[in-house]
């Protein structure tokens, strides 16, 4: 039989079936009464789930074009701006910043751990930065940084707040306004559980009138062009939108204000918690250390003469459930297992299942059902 794999990847995840017959809907025009209407919508849902009075921009675009925004429209070539690194995706942003000629002063961690408010605190006296990028959830380790901490450390400085949140927001709890957040980027197709293809943007007054100034080189992702389009009497867009994504993902976000949001977050963290639990019952060792470990996505170590890419593998083919592996240093020494988004405990049972036959069939040793049974006791 051939049966729709399970998607247990941090992204692109699991589309629930009413946001993909949203996405279907026959096409309509993007300058008409009926765009706005669905715009207006969309931009109010935003708000909810990114818990903000901020206008949240939306851009057709993946979220590293979200991150591109984040650097292009609040600076300048040679400003100094601290980037906090704790994986893959902290050093994409050093790496975009460093391109459109921002002084980078990184601030990375061995992988594995959060950074700390303490570190943070040190290097903030040495210089005055313009700007601070931190990671919410670093996907490729499954490590999630302190952003409330954070917030309370750099509050009454002069320092612009940006937060990477593409693989946490609507998953992980993230309070915009409350931790002082001035730019958070973030998704379509992680927590959000819609289909890939937009990225958003929610920014402060602040950081709006830091872009009167800004003079990175920019089109596209002008800040200000999309505002102004955004609060016209019928609010649009500078250019076309991705109506049918727009209308996939203002489903999705109805789907999460209607369950709730703090049950969302609830939701995430006892399966975030079924699945370190099962993990040990297996013998098996988490990568992410104590205190950083995400509820989004739990990476998993490999123990020693065990390829994560031969795990990965067979846990697809032969038992259709698809994760992730290892990204760059780590590829084939860890795994990781995705619960963001439209997962729920069936979901996840079915993966600890697979995790241990595909286990089993490459020499590990382990009880059928440990896994499967340590699960269950904290769902
Ligand atoms: C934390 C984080 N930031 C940025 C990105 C880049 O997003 P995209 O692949 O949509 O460009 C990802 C993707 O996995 C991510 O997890």
């Amino acid at each position: 039989m051939k049966k729709e794999k399970l998607l247990m990847t941090p992204g692109p995840t699991m589309v629930p079936h009413e946001v993909l017959m949203a996405e279907a809907a026959p096409m309509i025009h993007h300058r008409t009464p009926e765009y706005s209407d669905l715009f207006t919508q969309l931009n109010k849902n935003l708000q909810i789930v990114f818990q903000t009075k901020n206008s949240v921009l939306t851009y057709p675009a993946v979220g590293t074009g979200g991150l591109e925004a984040a650097v292009v429209n609040f600076f300048s070539p040679g400003d100094q701006v601290l980037v906090t690194s704790i994986g893959v995706f902290g050093e994409r942003v050093a790496t975009i910043a460093k391109a459109f000629g921002l002084k980078v002063d990184k601030l990375a961690m061995p992988l594995g751990k959060a950074v700390t408010t303490e570190l943070i605190e040190e290097r903030l006296k040495t210089k005055n930065y313009r700007g601070i990028f931190v990671t919410h959830n670093e996907t490729s380790t499954g490590a999630f940084n302190n952003i409330k901490a954070i917030g309370e450390v750099i509050k009454d400085k002069n320092i612009l707040f940006i937060v990477d949140a593409v693989s946490s927001l609507g998953g992980l709890e993230l309070k915009t306004d409350e931790w002082g957040i001035d730019v958070v980027v973030t998704a379509s197709q992680k927590a959000l559980m819609a289909s890939p293809g937009l990225t958003f943007l929610s920014i402060s007054d602040r950081a709006f009138e830091i872009a009167k100034t800004s003079k990175c080189p920019k089109f596209y992702w002008d800040v200000l062009k999309a505002k102004a389009a955004m609060e016209k009497p019928s609010p649009q867009n500078p250019y076309t939108p991705a109506v049918s994504l727009i209308r996939g993902v203002n489903k999705a976000l109805e789907l999460i204000i209607e369950e709730g949001l703090q049950e969302v977050f609830e939701r995430h963290s006892r399966l975030a918690e079924a699945t370190r639990h099962a993990v040990e019952a297996l013998g098996l060792k988490l990568f992410a250390t104590e205190g950083a470990r995400s509820d989004v996505i739990t990476s998993i170590k490999m123990p020693e003469g065990i390829d994560g890419e031969g795990i990965k593998k067979i846990m697809s083919e032969k038992h259709g459930v698809i994760i992730a592996g290892g990204q760059q240093d780590l590829k084939g020494k860890i795994i990781r297992i995705g619960h963001m988004g439209y997962v729920d405990e069936g979901d996840l049972i079915k993966t600890i299942a697979a995790l241990e036959k595909a286990l089993l069939e490459v020499g590990y040793t382990v009880t059928l059902g440990a896994g499967v049974t340590a699960a269950r006791e904290r769902l």
